[in-house]
């Protein structure tokens, strides 16, 4: 790009910036709604579920516990949410491998068992896959070889519950889960 095009881009650019966020129309198109609250239609029974009328009191405002147990329930979502985080913790274990921070490997391996167990106090269907495939003996081997600061025994059976991973995901119907850099850039420990 020549430098003048280059300069009437960036003003064109700008200019544009300017009226989006300063000209009012759009602003006022996206303005706070002035229409009174309503629950979403997209999750049944809250309006039923209350007397008064809907507001941020989202939980105390409910009739009664059943109904605040019901939200909370909703709430805390199923395997996935703790699937985030597991995920997360996964690559944190493997990067600290790589870098024989067995402490903080350690640290997020616990944590990681802590918080798949969460999972399956809501999704108890998944225990006897969790349970066998991931959080009995293999879990226990890597969090000794963690301990004890083994690099080579730390590597083989990281990658061995990284199969599990895999395996269990295919149990379940999310393969699809498996295609992603999470586990393709935690395949091996000897490229990196
Ligand atoms: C019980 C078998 C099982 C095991 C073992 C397992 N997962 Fe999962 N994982 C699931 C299921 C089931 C889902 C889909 C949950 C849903 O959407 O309700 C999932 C979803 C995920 C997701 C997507 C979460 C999202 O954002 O929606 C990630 C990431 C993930 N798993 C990572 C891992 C990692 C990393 C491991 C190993 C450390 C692992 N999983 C072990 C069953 C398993």
């Amino acid at each position: 790009m020549s430098s003048a095009k280059y300069v009437l881009t960036a003003a064109c650019v700008f200019l544009l910036t300017l009226a989006l966020t300063e000209g009012g129309g759009w602003m006022e198109a996206v303005a706070q709604t002035t229409e009174p609250s309503r629950f979403p239609s997209g999750i049944r029974g809250l309006a039923d579920g209350q007397d008064e009328p809907p507001s941020n009191r989202w939980l105390l405002g409910a009739r009664d516990d059943d109904e605040r147990f019901r939200r909370l329930q909703i709430y805390a979502g199923g395997t996935d949410q703790q699937m985030w985080q597991i995920g997360y913790r996964y690559e944190q274990v493997y990067q600290a491998i790589l870098d024989e921070n067995w402490e903080l490997g350690a640290h997020h391996w616990g944590k990681l068992r802590n918080v798949f167990n969460v999972a399956l106090m809501k999704r108890p269907n998944r225990t006897p896959n969790a349970e066998a495939l991931f959080l009995e003996n293999d879990w226990q081997r890597l969090a000794g070889a963690l301990a004890a600061g083994d690099a080579a025994e730390a590597r083989e059976t990281f990658l061995q519950e990284r199969q599990a991973c895999i395996v269990c995901h295919v149990a379940e119907g999310f393969d699809f889960i498996n295609q992603t850099p999470m586990f393709e850039e935690t395949a091996a420990f000897s490229a990196n």
